[in-house]
């Protein structure tokens, strides 16, 4: 019986690499609802939205669209913005260096928490971010909470974005985690922390593959217990 996965934990610890693992196994959908604040600040930027004014914040999230659409050639669901496929461009420092404080407004939670719940209306979704299973989902079946050693989330992300960018510094990347998990674990709506009932995975000496096993065991006995309890 298909069920609901929450995934969440600080920035750059593989929740999206086993996310995206697991919903291909289960042949479930997978959501990154980082990928939904991150579009978000993209419209912001590129029309000189000032967020710190909620009428003006308002009114731009009435001219924003945000769907979900899965990339046969990649396989993969990739996040478009009022029609266009900003899955590529939402991922660069400039986007990541604003995102927190744009995550951290109200009324741009209310506005991507109510899409991300109906995304999830029929259950069978893997949806990663901060607080899905907190706010997003608190009765998901299957709640995860991951977490990795500073150093080794900062070299991920790193290598993830010098293929892009030889520019960037590991420095860069370090300033930006710190500040991003600082500001979402202490903002005053839906801060990152681990829901009671989710299950921790420290994935610092993890392979991908141990996750994977180990998520698919978690969430193949959530399946059962639900047919059982049916
Ligand atoms: O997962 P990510 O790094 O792409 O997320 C980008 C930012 O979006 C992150 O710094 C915090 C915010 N975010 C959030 O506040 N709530 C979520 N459910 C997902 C992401």
């Amino acid at each position: 019986m298909a069920i609901i996965i929450t995934i969440d934990g600080w920035s750059a610890c593989g929740k999206s690499t086993l996310a995206k693992a697991l919903a291909k196994k289960l042949g479930y959908v997978y959501i990154d609802s980082g990928a939904m604040y991150r579009a978000i600040t993209l419209y912001f930027l590129r029309h000189h939205i000032d967020w710190t004014d909620t009428k003006e914040v308002k009114q731009a999230l009435k001219n924003i669209t945000i769907e979900f659409s899965f990339n046969t050639k990649t396989q993969e669901s990739e996040i478009y913005l009022n029609g266009e496929n900003v899955e590529y461009v939402i991922r660069d420092l400039v986007i990541a260096e604003k995102v927190s404080d744009v995550a951290a407004i109200k009324e741009v939670r209310k506005f991507a928490v109510s899409r991300q719940q109906k995304l999830g209306e029929e259950k069978g979704i893997v949806m990663d971010g901060r607080d899905i299973g907190t706010t997003v989902f608190p009765k998901a079946e299957l709640k995860i909470f991951m977490e990795a050693d500073e150093t080794v989330r900062v070299e991920r992300r790193f290598k993830e974005l010098f293929e892009k960018n030889p520019n960037v510094t590991i420095e860069e990347i370090k300033t930006n985690l710190e500040m991003r998990d600082y500001i979402d674990s202490h903002r005053e709506v839906s801060p990152l922390r681990k829901a009671e009932d989710a299950i921790e995975l420290d994935n610092t000496h993890l392979t991908e593959k141990d996750q994977l096993d180990f998520a698919l065991q978690l969430a193949t006995g959530k399946m059962v217990e639900k047919i059982t309890i049916a």
